[in-house]
């Protein structure tokens, strides 16, 4: 660490131009050294990209919700390696045992009751007595945190109540100067944030719809609890104007205007748009999942007036999807978080 120093203060202080480096030997050594310095680094996860920061420091955790813009009543993920790191920080029962057996690592995340001794910075929780956690699937996630030996707090590396990055360049045009370093890995395979599944109560919620799908979860935990009508009061981030762009989005349509961008789903997208995207000719969720943020910038780059929606099919992954054009189509009249 110490032939690095100066590099690292360097890279702490403020940056116009963040380095974009490919997930190489020399960069995790790098990215270590700034996040055991209490800098922030972004990287890359199988659903999106995390703005990562050691969990166990106040002033580190500050820094992401300083660099995002972030509201500090909106808690934290934090990532670990490993279940028993975990289990240092938060409570599992038997239901979080199991379903952390079966489904990490991977895109959900638990909301379990805090441990009293927890050595993760109060900030991440927000003031809640829960803490989420994940143990992330991406080998460049995973190798980031090893050689970091830290627990990581991340949110996705968006500034605040814009669309999380699926791709290293969005995260650079998103937080532009304001995070020193990100690991590039591609696109994310996923492409859409974590399931979150709250467990800190008698029955199990479901806060965010996502790979992990209900269907998967009640398999394994049976019934699960109907979302809060007013998911803001359980996981603040879920304010339904969460994930907006700045064009107005039209959902379910069938038909399109000449000064629209369409984002198509399947074989049978109408013609006529001012440019069209697809997001699975093919009919494929999957593919559609890890298109849909990506697309969704690019459409609200274009000179488009609005942006129109195909239907997509609400079931397994599709719920997701859905989830997500809702937010995207709601006008951003609520507190932007
Ligand atoms: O896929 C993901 O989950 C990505 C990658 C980087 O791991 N992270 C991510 O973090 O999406 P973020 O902060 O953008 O979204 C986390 C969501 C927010 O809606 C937040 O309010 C909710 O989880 N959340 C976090 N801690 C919570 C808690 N203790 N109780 C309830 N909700 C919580
Ligand atoms: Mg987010």
């Amino acid at each position: 660490m110490q032939k690095n120093k100066t590099n690292i203060e360097d890279l702490l202080s403020e940056t116009r131009h963040p380095t974009v480096r490919p997930a190489e030997d020399r960069s995790f050594e790098e990215a270590a050294g700034i996040l055991r310095a209490g800098g922030l680094v972004a990287f890359p996860t199988e659903t999106v990209y995390g703005l990562g920061a050691d969990a166990t420091s106040d002033a580190a955790v500050t820094r992401i919700f300083e660099a995002k813009a972030r509201p500090r009543f909106n808690p934290l993920i934090v990532h670990f390696t490993d279940v028993a790191a975990a289990g240092e920080e938060v409570v599992f029962d038997a239901r979080a045992e199991a379903v952390a057996e079966r489904f990490w690592p991977g895109p959900l995340t638990l909301v379990l009751p805090r441990r009293a001794g927890s050595r993760l910075s109060l900030l991440c929780s927000a003031g809640l007595d829960t803490q989420a956690v994940r143990l992330p699937a991406h080998p460049i996630a995973q190798r980031l945190l090893a050689e970091a030996d830290l627990p990581l707090a991340a949110p996705s590396a968006n500034a605040s109540g814009r669309i999380s990055p699926t791709r290293a360049d969005h995260v650079a045009e998103s937080l532009g100067g304001r995070v020193p370093l990100i690991l590039d890995g591609g696109p994310c395979a996923v492409g859409l944030e974590s399931t979150v599944l709250d467990l800190s109560t008698a029955t199990p919620t479901v806060l965010r719809p996502g790979a992990v799908t209900a269907e998967d979860l009640g398999a394994l935990l049976g019934p699960l609890a109907e979302p809060a009508a007013n998911p803001a009061v359980k996981a603040p981030g879920m304010l339904s104007s969460h994930y907006a762009p700045d064009k107005p989005l039209r959902l379910g349509a069938e038909t399109i205007a000449p000064d629209e961008a369409l984002l198509a789903f399947g074989p049978e997208a109408p013609d006529g748009a001012a440019v069209t995207l697809n997001l699975s000719a093919g009919g494929n969720l999957a593919e559609a999942a890890a298109n849909l943020f990506a697309f969704l910038r690019r459409l609200d780059e274009s000179a488009a007036r609005g942006i129109a929606v195909m239907p997509v099919p609400d079931e397994g992954l599709g719920t997701a999807i859905n989830d997500r054009l809702r937010r995207a189509a709601t006008p951003r009249s609520e507190p932007q978080i």
